[in-house]
């Protein structure tokens, strides 16, 4: 395996849910079992224990509550993600943003049940702020690209090199991962070319006609 690192957000993409999460799972395992590139997905929380049940690869949740065992109604619970067969969990995407102190109890909450964190941030400032909070990635995605098809690896080089720059000075044991508009080979090359470790990416192999091909794409320049 090489250390690249793929996550497939699938939303709540139809494409992506239900059953649907479960094929799209399949052919993240079988694109990643012939490159030997690892890739994750991150289903709905209903999903969790779908996918990681039928399918043998790394499963993420899209976002946890810092809320301990008992009196709490409504919540996702770190327990219940990870008895469900998550191995980490997304934080703070722009789609379902935190304030920092959720940020680091999230992150505190995941890491006291061995779960990986993947804080997703939106610019330079907020990637060293996440940083700062120990995670084990952060991603940046710039939320003018997400779901534009535009990739951020090309659109705004100077968002993942000066978030790659940051985090790497104010804690050098945290990765960082790029996304928004990311579907191609060159999109990837593009992003690990600029010092990212991989992508965090959703739509353009989610709802590609065929997700399949799209990720054999996706890890051919690699
Ligand atoms: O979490 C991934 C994300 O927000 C990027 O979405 O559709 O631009 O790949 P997309």
């Amino acid at each position: 395996m090489s250390s690249t690192l793929i996550v497939l957000n699938l939303k709540t993409y139809l494409e992506g849910t239900g059953e649907g999460a479960v094929k799209v799972a399949q052919a993240c395992k079988e694109v990643a079992d012939d490159s030997g590139i690892e890739i994750g997905v991150a289903p709905q929380f209903c999903d969790i224990y779908r996918v990681a049940s039928q399918v043998d690869l790394p499963v993420y949740a899209q976002s946890l509550d810092p809320v301990g065992a008992g009196s709490f109604t409504g919540h996702a619970f770190v327990q219940s993600i990870k008895d469900a067969g998550a191995v980490g969990t997304l934080i703070n995407h722009s789609e379902c943003r935190l304030t920092l102190a959720n940020i680091d109890a999230s992150i505190t909450t995941a890491r006291n049940a061995a779960l990986k964190t993947i804080v997703c941030t939106n610019n330079v400032a907020t990637s060293a702020a996440a940083a700062a909070l120990g995670p084990d990635y952060v991603a940046v995605e710039p939320p003018e690209l997400i779901g534009s098809g535009i990739p951020v690896s090309k659109a705004d080089p100077g968002v993942v090199t000066g978030s790659v720059d940051a985090v790497k000075r104010i804690n050098p044991a945290v990765q960082v991962l790029c996304g928004a508009g990311i579907s191609k080979g060159e999109d990837l090359a593009a992003a690990l070319e600029l010092g990212s470790v991989g992508v965090l990416l959703a739509s353009g192999i989610v709802k590609a006609a065929d997700p399949k091909a799209a990720l054999e794409d996706l890890v051919s320049k690699v």
